[in-house]
């Protein structure tokens, strides 16, 4: 994970940096540092343990003092975090500083064979490996110079990367390169960037450069931006693309933390995704990446969907509903599972990536693995031109628009709307779906934005209200039955993950097979009870549940008196179809977690130990 930024040009590098550092604190942030070169001076280096506010209490005067340099904001791979094991790291010598993001995997051979050489190591990080090892091939010839002796280096390692690397005699030289993890050059007039994702030079140029995988670059003024592989050392000529992300989305925008920006921005978001798609008039479901491939994917004997954490929830709906509407097998993998055994996998088979980032290394290692065996690879991600969805043979953007909290929202509810549109498109073309049942669909999908504005406007206080009585929790448990299983999924999901308190989501008929022990008036269950979708067996649970005397905190639709007369808390949504369902009662759940986390202090855009795109495995 982690984030990079890297500038050389004409502005004080110091404000570049750090305002750039605080837009990739989502990536990482448990440490950070910061390297400026000056000519005719030694690099200065501020790191610390913590987060970029940390940074610039320990680093303010370095500010003003030149026109080239990097930062990092860390989440530890190798080393806990701590002020050492901060990035940058430097060689031995003090001449070469690196940030890196990613893990490089035989850091132990090399640092062995290193410490033979006699270099010594300040840090326990894998990083400080990789930089001693470019002064290793310099200390070896001293002609060479700086980018080969990176390329050389990097040729010995293994794992994953994204670098930056500066070597204090070629002031305003920047070499970047990339294997596993993203990097973006920004091409501005006489200023040129480097960052993990664009947000932190959108506002001073819109052209930019996605190093791809296995390239490296070397960055100056004077030469521009020379592309290589990294293996080979094969010019490439840069792809220069035009970015079409603005300032204002990656800004929170009025709001106390990015996740409540981003819940509320679900009705608009959601309607995003469907513009252009979805068009009720005309009765058809229009999607350039299903279309091209309808035959193909629709005669598939399989199709298996690989994504990890909320992403993966959603697949779990993708699951009920490709098998409702397009009759086609479905399995739901974890990726991280399904990379490391030998899955079934032929050339008739369909797979699809689910992922918000893009960049999820075990996503990506499972698809590249899925498209070795012949798979047909379909994506579905929010981040345009990530490294997942450029190596897919088609796919769908979710077009959320930039999620900056941790905890996914907006990114989870339009990969449910994307995955419905597939759904029904699939189950129109073959044929399952009859003409009245398909418009009866998709008429119901375009009332979702509406649906979800209802649901905040009337939700909103009443979850905060319910969140006061929770803050002292310990555990939590989900139910829900059918599309809203993984619903309940999710919901335990986004509770563990800002407020830290425990829970657990099941189906819950599953309930009397184990967890019903855990039920006493001290246990809050929350119960996802829509009128549509097996609602006579969820009145049975929640009998079983009062029964234990557990307090229930019920999501029913509105009108509903059966489960509401039970319930302790009741929280209503507006009726769907339950196919849909679990879009519109996923939004007071992300509110409920929210406001519990809220009330007990933490920090709910940077939970602890999470980082926004797991790039590492
Ligand atoms: C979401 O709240 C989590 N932080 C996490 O589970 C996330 O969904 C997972 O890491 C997958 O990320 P991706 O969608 O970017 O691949
Ligand atoms: N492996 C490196 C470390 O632990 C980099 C981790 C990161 O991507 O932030 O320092």
């Amino acid at each position: 994970m982690c984030g990079i930024v890297g500038y050389t040009g004409f502005q004080d590098a110091y404000e570049v940096v750090i305002n750039g550092l605080r837009r990739l604190e989502y990536r990482g942030y448990d440490s950070a540092g910061i390297v400026l070169d000056r000519e005719n001076a030694s690099f200065d280096v501020a790191k610390t343990k913590g987060k970029v506010d940390d940074l610039v209490a320990v680093s303010e005067n370095l500010s003003g003092k030149s026109h080239v340099g990097m930062g990092h904001t860390r989440w530890a791979t190798h080393g806990v975090p701590s002020d050492r094991n901060s990035h940058p790291h430097l060689s031995n010598n003090g001449k070469i500083a690196l940030v890196h993001n990613g893990i490089i995997e035989n850091y132990d051979t090399i640092k062995i064979m290193l410490t033979e050489k006699g270099f010594t190591f300040q840090s326990e990080t894998d990083t400080e490996v990789l930089v001693n090892l470019i002064q290793f091939f310099m200390d070896m010839d001293a002609s060479l110079d700086f980018p080969t002796a990176v390329r050389f280096a990097l040729n010995e390692v293994y794992g994953a990367y994204a670098i930056t690397v500066m070597h204090d005699d070629f002031p305003g030289v920047l070499v970047v390169a990339r294997l596993g993890s993203p990097l973006a050059i920004g091409l501005g007039t006489n200023e040129y960037f480097i960052a993990s994702d664009a947000s932190p030079f959108v506002e001073f140029t819109k052209e930019a450069v996605y190093l791809e995988e296995g390239h490296m670059a070397t960055i100056s003024l004077e030469k521009g931006v020379d592309i290589r592989t990294i293996k080979d050392n094969e010019k490439i000529v840069p792809q220069v693309q035009e970015l079409k992300l603005s300032l204002e989305q990656i800004e929170k925008g009025g709001y106390e933390h990015f996740m409540l920006k981003e819940i509320f921005e679900q009705p608009k978001s959601i309607h995003d995704t469907l513009r252009g798609r979805l068009l009720v008039e005309e009765g058809i479901i229009k999607m350039a990446g299903i279309w091209d491939h309808l035959d193909r994917i629709n005669k598939a004997q399989k199709i298996t969907i690989i994504a990890c954490g909320t992403s993966w929830h959603a697949g779990l709906i993708g699951e009920y509903l490709i098998e409702e509407f397009a009759r086609i097998p479905v399995e739901v993998e974890y990726a991280s599972e399904f990379r490391y055994r030998n899955p079934i996998i032929t050339e008739n088979d369909v797979v699809i990536a689910i992922s918000q980032s893009g960049e999820t290394a075990d996503t990506m290692a499972a698809l590249k693995m899925a498209k070795d065996k012949g798979a047909f690879i379909y994506g579905i991600c929010n981040v345009v031109d990530s490294s997942i969805a450029r190596i897919t043979d088609a796919g769908s953007y979710t077009h959320a628009g930039p999620e900056i909290g941790v905890a996914s929202t907006k990114a989870f509810t339009a990969q449910l709307t994307v995955l419905s549109l597939i759904a029904l498109k699939l189950g129109k073309h073959k044929g399952n779906l009859s003409n009245q049942e398909f418009m009866r669909l998709i008429t119901e999908l375009e009332a979702i934005p509406k649906k979800v504005e209802e649901v905040l406007e009337k939700t909103h206080d009443i979850t905060k209200e319910i969140a006061k009585d929770f803050v002292n929790a310990q555990n939590f448990l989900y139910l829900g039955r059918g599309y809203n299983f993984p619903a309940a999924l999710e919901g335990a999901l986004k509770l563990k993950e800002i407020s830290y308190i425990h829970a657990e989501g099941y189906p819950a008929a599953e309930m009397k097979h184990g967890p019903i022990a855990l039920i006493d008036e001290n246990m809050p269950i929350v119960i996802i009870a829509p009128k549509q979708g097996h609602y006579d067996k969820i009145v049975s649970n929640v009998q079983e549940i009062k029964a234990r005397k557990g307090k229930i905190i019920a999501l029913v639709n509105k009108g509903d008196t059966q489960v509401s007369s039970m319930a302790d808390y009741v929280i209503e949504f507006p009726e769907t179809s339950e196919c849909f369902s679990p879009i519109v009662a996923s939004v007071p759940l992300q509110l409920l977690s929210y406001y519990i986390a809220v009330y007990r202090g933490a920090n709910v855009d940077q939970p602890r130990n999470l980082a926004k795109s797991v790039t590492v495995e």
